[in-house]
């Protein structure tokens, strides 16, 4: 007798771990995390986003940017200005819809907005993107919140909202 209702409990616990696990997939199938985009980690700058040129900030539309940024140990590359020099400020209109694209060519880095919600880890092979409204002007400093090496504390760029 007792056997029988260890089986039953047996089964039971089996049916409700099966289901759980079915509900979890179900919702990673269904709603993926934002930087499931892949790419090439040895060669990022095939990808359209990360070429030289098309690196830093993009004007869209009237108050609508995509910032592409390439990280590597322990820079933001936000390409060039036009004097050929590493453009090391971005500049955005407040009020301003900004997309952040960023990968990494080499290890993990962090990608954290300090003072908004803009906060990202940057995995090699994958492209991290968050959509944000950048409303309050100020001066705003980019972090890697991800220990990456001996510049680690060194890795940061400044956002300007004006
Ligand atoms: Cu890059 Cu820490």
């Amino acid at each position: 007798k007792y056997e029988k209702i260890w089986m039953g409990s047996g089964v039971g616990t089996l049916l409700i771990f099966l289901i759980v696990l079915g509900i979890g997939a179900f919702y990673q199938g269904t709603q993926p995390p934002s930087c499931m985009v892949t790419l090439d980690p040895t060669n990022v700058q095939a990808h359209e986003a990360f070429k030289e040129d098309n690196l830093g900030l993009q004007k869209l539309g009237e108050k609508e940017y995509t910032l592409n940024v390439l990280a590597s140990a322990f820079n933001y590359d936000f390409g060039k200005d036009e004097d050929g020099n590493a453009v090391r400020t971005i500049r955005i209109p407040a009020g301003s819809k900004v997309m952040f694209q960023a990968t990494t060519k080499d290890v993990i880095h962090g990608f954290q907005l300090a003072g908004t919600n803009v906060n990202m880890m940057l995995e090699p092979g994958y492209i991290s993107t968050l959509e944000t409204t950048l409303d309050n002007p100020g001066t705003y400093t980019l972090i890697c919140n991800e220990y990456c090496g001996t510049g680690h504390h060194l890795m940061t760029a400044t956002v300007e909202v004006y």
